[in-house]
Order: structure tokens, then C-alpha cells, then sequence
């Protein structure tokens, strides 16, 4: 079937601000909230934030561009999309493996990515309910060992999310991401602003500033720079298609860089406002943070548990994070759906209710990660769910990045490039040329060599 060069098949965002507010929903989520903060306090604050800016800028900023620009012109699914790109200009097919990446990277990430958004969702619930109310990080720390402990109930609350989330990719593109999209992202932005004006009321806000932003230079180490460069790929979605597909529906006359601009922007202040609310609030009860799944789960919940109106804003910030995995998890599986839809032409809702099927089979290795497969790990110690979140954050993400600065640096005629991203200036273009071809390439590859040799040689 002939493409129209500025239409998709799929459906089109019905403006250039809903393709922006898209990707940014795709962006903030569980890494913004959740990792961002601690990662940023456990290796050395301000120290990591400038390496984290960096690497935003010299790799997250160029990847971004260079992928929204192969879904634009591609106009379908990103292995159609580089397809019809390698082919155009005489460049072997085998570079649609891209897209091969971002679908299978996609499934991975969404199988276990929902899992965790299942905890969330049944956070919401607990809070708003008053489980924690006076509780002590005793009590939440066993009430969380002893939730993900109970395998039916972490398969009921990750089935729940995925049956959310399929219905509403299964209703398309306008129909349904688009009016999630409409709802949840206005209501991510007050919530985020409710929270952190919470946080700022209960006093413990510069103890939280002080922990984010202090400048430690000692305690940032190799192992932040490898950690910074991954948590740029998985923060701003890129490297595994789902920004791509998302270009693919964005208005022909919206810019590139403006939109990438305003996408990285957002995401980095959402993760930087969200840092200071969550340890604001821990702090204002007096508490030490804690890294990792205890920070959401046993460390905020006791705070909120014992602050004025804890239940109620305790319940308000698990909806604000289970809003934003959710506009994050539809952006996973639309590299697979599109192409399934493109390759078979049977209908969106049964390709998305079979690939949902896939992914729920593949999540419940992540779920009885926690319980009856707690013991099962194959390799290097790590549970199912370790495995496949290593591998797509250590692998698929850099690899699929660093395989479409190639293809765009090297492979596509500079001249062309330059005109797709309406860059004018001589002097933005070779910055642009300087960015795709050398910087992102090659920090990428040493970043992706160091990381090898720490983890599986260094041993
Ligand atoms: N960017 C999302 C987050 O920060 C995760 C994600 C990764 C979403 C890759 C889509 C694609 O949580």
C-alpha cells in the first residue's frame, strides 16, 4: 500500500502540541519519579546532575531528533519507517533491525514495566483508603514484603494495568492515545505542582533540596557516568522505536527541534520537581531516604501515613505516578502494534489484544520475580525481572540509539537531513553533524564498553 509522504495510516495527532504533550507523556514516568531522584542522591547530587545534563544534551538531545525524524518521514511503523528510508537512498534493509529492536524492546520493557505500575495502582488504593496511618517504616516495610510476597495479588494489579493500557491503544491512535492524553497529562502537571507545594508546607523542603543538589564530586564514580547515560535513554524513550512511532503521527509542519527542545526540557524539570517533592516529604517527617522500590513503598508511604492530611495527598501522589507510567506505557507497545497492523492488515484491536496476551504471558516472569520464582536466577544473581529490565536498559536502549546515530550520521546524505530538521545556519549544522556523527556514537560506545567490562569482566 502507497504511503502518503505526510500522512500515516495509523491516524495523525490532531496538532503539533499534542505530538509534544505525547512524548512528553511517553517521557515522564517511572523514571522521572522513582529512579531519578535516588540516583541522583546516592551518586553525589549535583555532581551526577551535571554529568546527567550532559549527557542529555550531547546524546539524549541529537538520539531524539534523529529518531522523531525517521518515524516523520518513514510515516509507519519505525521497521517500515527505516525501511522505506534505507531503501529510498540504496542502503541495505537490514538496517529496519532498529525497528526490530523497538518492538521486541518495547514488550520486554512493558512486561515488566507494568508490574512495578501495578504497584503503584495499588497504592493508590491503599492510600486513599488510610492502610498507613501512623504507620512506621516497620509496618509499611512488611506491608510491601508481604504484597509482593503474595503473587495473586501482584498478577490481579498488573492485569489490571495491562487490560487499562490494551484498551486503550486497541481504540487507536486518535480515539484512544490521544484522549488519554487529553485527560491524564493536565492532571500530571497540577498533581506534580499540588505535590511538591505539599511538600514546601511541611517544612521539609530544603533538607530535600539539600540532598538532590548538594555538589559531591567524591561520590560520583565511574559507575554514575555509566548510570547517567542509561537513565538519559530510558528517561526520554529513546533507542527503542517508541518515539519514532510517535513521530510517524506528528503534523507535517511541526518542528523537530522545537518539539525536542520543549520534550527534554519538560522532562528533566518534571524529574528534578518531582525529586524535591518526594523528599521533601520524607524529610518533613524526619526520615532518611531510601534507595530504590523502599523510597515509594515503605519510605513515602510512612510519611504520608503521619503527616496532616497524609491519606488524602498520599493517595493524590500515587494517582500523580500511576498517570504518568500510564502515558508512558501506551507509548510501548505502538512500535509493535503499528507493525503488526501494517504486516498482517488485520485489525488494530485484535493485533493489540494478541500482543497485550504476549506481554501479560512474558510480565508474569516479573511477577513471581518477587514470590515463586524468587529463587530462579539463571545468570549473574538476577531474578527474571532484573534480567529483562538490564537488558533493555544496558543493550536495547544504547545499542538502538547508537545504531540510528549511524544510520542517520553516516548513512543518509547530510544535505537531506538538514532539510527534513529544517536546521538553516551553517553553523547549527556542523554542531549538528559534530553531535550525530562523533559525540553521541562515541560516548555511547565507551559508555556501553565500560559498562561490559564493570559488570561481566570485572567481576
Ligand atoms: N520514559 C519512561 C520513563 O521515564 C519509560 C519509557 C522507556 C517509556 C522507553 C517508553 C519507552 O519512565
Amino acid at each position: 500500500m502507497a504511503e502518503n509522504q505526510n500522512q500515516s495510516r495509523h491516524g495523525m495527532w490532531s496538532s503539533g502540541a499534542l505530538f509534544v504533550l505525547a512524548a512528553v507523556g511517553s517521557a515522564v514516568g517511572l523514571g522521572n519519579i522513582w529512579k531519578f531522584p535516588y540516583i541522583t542522591g546516592e551518586n553525589g547530587g549535583g555532581a551526577f546532575l551535571l554529568v546527567y545534563l550532559i549527557c542529555i544534551c550531547a546524546i539524549g538531545f541529537p538520539v531524539m531528533m534523529a529518531e522523531i525524524m525517521l518515524g516523520k518521514q518513514g510515516r509507519m511503523s519505525p521497521i517500515n519507517s527505516v525501511l522505506k528510508l534505507a531503501r529510498d537512498n540504496n542502503r541495505s534493509p537490514m538496517w529496519s533491525l532498529i525497528g526490530w529492536a523497538g518492538v521486541v524492546g518495547g514488550i520486554i520493557i512493558l512486561s515488566f514495566y507494568a508490574v512495578v505500575a501495578g504497584w503503584i495502582t495499588y497504592y493508590v488504593y491503599q492510600l486513599f483508603s488510610g492502610a498507613f496511618s501512623g504507620a512506621d517504616s516497620a509496618a509499611t516495610g512488611a506491608a510491601f514484603e508481604e504484597f509482593t510476597g503474595s503473587p495473586g495479588k501482584l498478577l490481579l494489579w498488573f492485569s489490571v494495568f495491562m487490560a487499562v493500557t490494551i484498551f486503550v491503544v486497541a481504540r487507536g491512535v486518535n480515539k484512544g492515545l490521544e484522549i488519554a492524553i487529553r485527560i491524564c497529562m493536565p492532571l500530571i502537571f497540577v498533581l506534580l505542582v499540588v505535590m511538591l507545594i505539599y511538600g514546601i508546607a511541611q517544612g521539609g523542603f530544603w533538607d530535600g533540596f539539600n540532598y538532590m543538589f548538594h555538589v559531591d564530586f567524591s561520590k560520583l564514580k565511574l559507575n554514575g557516568l555509566l548510570v547517567a547515560m542509561g537513565h538519559a535513554f530510558f528517561t526520554l524513550s529513546i533507542g527503542m522505536g517508541a518515539i519514532m512511532a510517535y513521530g510517524a503521527y506528528m503534523p507535517q509542519q511541526e518542528s523537530i527541534k522545537s518539539a525536542v527542545g520543549i520534550i527534554v526540557i519538560v522532562d528533566t524539570v518534571v524529574a528534578l520537581v518531582a525529586g524535591l517533592a518526594i523528599f521533601s516529604i520524607v524529610y518533613a517527617h524526619g526520615m532518611n531516604p531510601s534507595a530504590g522500590p523502599g523510597l515509594l513503598f515503605v519510605s513515602a508511604p510512612v510519611a504520608f501515613g503521619n503527616l496532616p492530611l497524609g491519606s488524602l495527598f498520599g493517595g493524590l501522589f500515587f494517582l500523580f505516578v500511576a498517570f504518568a507510567a500510564f502515558t508512558s506505557a501506551i507509548s510501548l507497545t505502538e512500535p509493535a502494534l503499528a507493525y503488526f497492523v501494517e504486516k498482517t492488515n488485520v485489525k488494530r484491536w485484535k493485533v493489540a489484544f494478541l500482543l497485550g496476551s504476549a506481554t501479560w504471558v512474558l510480565g508474569l516472569g516479573s511477577v513471581f520475580s518477587y514470590n515463586l520464582w524468587e529463587e530462579f536466577q539463571p545468570i549473574f544473581g538476577w531474578t527474571i525481572f532484573d534480567l529483562l529490565d538490564k537488558l533493555t536498559t544496558w543493550f536495547f536502549m544504547p545499542l538502538g540509539g547508537l545504531a540510528i546515530a549511524i544510520f542517520v550520521g553516516y548513512f543518509l546524505p547530510w544535505k537531506k537531513v538538514k532539510e527534513y530538521l529544517e536546521i538553516k545556519s551553517q553553523w547549527a549544522h556542523y554542531v549538528w553533524v559534530a553531535l550525530i556523527c562523533v559525540v553521541a556514537p562515541i560516548s555511547i560506545l565507551v559508555v556501553f564498553a565500560l559498562t561490559i567490562v564493570q559488570h561481566f569482566l570485572g567481576q
